[in-house]
């Protein structure tokens, strides 16, 4: 049995709405496995038993741009429930010969929805108030409703807000019940999925853990593994499963490039040779990095040499274990699932940077991708599941290259052991003050300047530290952290006090948009 394959599960077909990821994570934090698949490629024929509801997303369209989708309608004659969500309940109604039209009123944000009569789907929904504010976001809604389809909810400007069609089991929202915004939205998933569809549960960590050491062991048999670790996250929870799942078949390669934060090779050792009793390759490559690096300060030779030569190296130690068949990374869900854009192009973005570029195709290595259907809060719960520490498994990103990005100019030996150290009473101070899980991600950066300074009785004459701290989502967008003025005063003369090399400390205030959270 594969997670993929066999696992019931609530079948998401994406329209191309913003929220679609939000509607699968929705489902899984129920506790039921969820797949998204673009309504372009799904067909009656992939259709099968373990699909036990269908979710049409919401999206940008109207339903009469009929050459703008292609969706087999035929999935809707099957005897699976449907529920359809925002444009996924206006092309339920009108595939079955309800019409929709332009609302006169646009809605965009909150609205009230009373409640019209009882149904399943809305279940110890309502409360004693019969009402609940939710979110709305459209410009078209259903006017005439299809056959045997009746109102359970409408809002001052949608009649048609919550529909149903009992004999078929077909739902249709018109609001977002995935959004936080739409009050108790989560009951009306869970009643679909619980009430309607009959699933029972089957995504919890627990679950996740013995299924994928099944899948492992199935597909890798009695071969040997390698995986690139590197401390973080996901390479982190792979490694783990790994190692619960095969044990000394797996080798691990820990390359420290020399650009790491301070003392994390020690750590790293520490946790996955000694603690967990991994096979682990610790690589000191260093000076090999410092010295490829030398004299570079454009930022992306800087990233070019950094990736090659981790490819190389990584390469170079995988070829002294005799008959690897398979390396293990950690793609994610979000890095698998297709492009939102519904009318343009659909391509398939895999993040290159995550993964080590190039290696299977040169080396003729199969992939095994264990996380590639968990969404990283999934990852992080999996890992907790699998006895890595809280401090592994919540900690701030950091990026491939490193150090090196974060001390824009040419590096230097005394660069990175000064940036090292102001990154770590950074980080230290951040913990010592409960502000750390607050925060996003935050680093030091060293810039290519020096200003002047007093100390004592001397002027100096020394570098700039930066310091960086964002709260974000996905890192895709984020603001700067808004410190207290007593934590700014302390960090700062710490830096300057302890590190010598530093007398000024600067802290980013830009956001991402313009900036980007990286220096370079
Ligand atoms: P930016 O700087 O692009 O960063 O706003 C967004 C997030 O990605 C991380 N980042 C990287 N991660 N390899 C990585 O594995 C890279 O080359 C890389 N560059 C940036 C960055 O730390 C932030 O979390």
């Amino acid at each position: 049995m594969s997670l993929d394959q066999n696992l019931n599960k609530i079948l998401i077909i994406d329209f191309g709405s913003q929220f679609t990821q939000l509607i699968a994570r929705r489902v899984r934090e129920i506790g039921v496995f969820s797949e998204i698949v673009s309504h372009k490629k799904i067909k009656l024929k992939d259709i099968n038993h373990s699909i036990k509801g269908i979710v049409l997303s919401g999206g940008p369209l109207n339903v009469y741009q009929i050459n703008k989708y292609s969706f087999d309608k035929k999935i809707l004659q099957l005897d699976v429930p449907v529920l359809g969500i925002c444009f996924g309940h206006q092309i339920l109604s009108k595939l079955n010969g309800g019409t929709v039209k332009q609302s006169k009123h646009r809605e965009f944000g909150l609205a009230n929805v009373y409640k019209k009569k009882n149904s399943l789907l809305t279940t110890n929904f309502f409360g004693i108030k019969k009402s609940k504010q939710v979110w709305m976001s459209h410009a078209d809604q259903v006017s005439k409703l299809p056959k045997n389809f009746k109102v359970v909810a409408s809002s001052t400007n949608s009649k048609f807000a919550i529909v149903e069609n009992k004999i078929k089991k077909y739902y249709g929202i018109q609001f977002h019940p995935e959004v936080t915004h739409t009050e108790n939205g989560k009951k009306l998933i869970s009643n679909f999925i619980f009430l309607i569809c009959k699933i029972k549960r089957n995504w919890s960590s627990m679950d996740q853990k013995n299924q994928l050491i099944k899948d492992i062991r199935k597909q890798v048999g009695n071969n040997k593994v390698i995986c690139a670790l590197s401390g973080g996250v996901d390479s982190s929870v792979v490694a783990q499963l790994l190692n619960k799942a095969i044990g000394k078949k797996l080798y691990c390669i820990f390359v420290n490039t020399g650009l790491l934060r301070k003392n994390e090779e020690v750590q790293v050792v520490q946790t996955f040779k000694k603690r967990l009793k991994m096979n682990l390759i610790y690589v000191n490559a260093e000076k090999e990095f410092l010295k490829k690096l030398k004299n570079v300060s454009d930022p992306e030779k800087k990233r070019k040499i950094i990736g090659n030569l981790f490819v190389k190296i990584f390469e170079r130690y995988a070829n002294k274990i005799k008959n690897v068949k398979f390396l293990a990374q950690g793609t994610l869900y979000p890095d698998l699932i297709e492009s939102k854009s519904v009318t343009g192009s659909q391509t398939s973005k895999i993040k290159s940077h995550h993964n080590v570029g190039g290696l299977p195709k040169k080396m003729n290595l199969k992939l095994v991708e264990p996380l590639k259907f968990l969404f990283k809060d999934e990852v992080r719960k999996l890992g907790l599941e699998l006895n890595l520490s809280k401090e592994i498994i919540s900690r701030h990103p950091f990026p491939g290259p490193g150090l090196a990005i974060r001390m824009p100019g040419i590096i230097t030996n005394e660069k990175i052991k000064i940036l090292k150290d102001a990154d770590y009473y950074f980080i230290q101070a951040l913990r010592e003050h409960g502000l750390y899980h607050k925060i996003w991600q935050a680093y030091a950066a060293l810039l290519p300047v020096k200003t002047v300074g007093v100390m004592g009785d001397n002027r100096t004459y020394e570098y700039l530290c930066l310091l960086r701290a964002i709260t974000s989502d996905d890192g895709m967008t984020a603001d700067y952290y808004e410190f207290k003025k007593s934590f700014m005063q302390s960090i700062s003369n710490k830096i300057v006090n302890s590190i010598r090399g530093i007398n000024r400390v600067v802290y980013d205030v830009t956001s991402k948009p313009p900036s980007t959270i990286e220096l370079e």
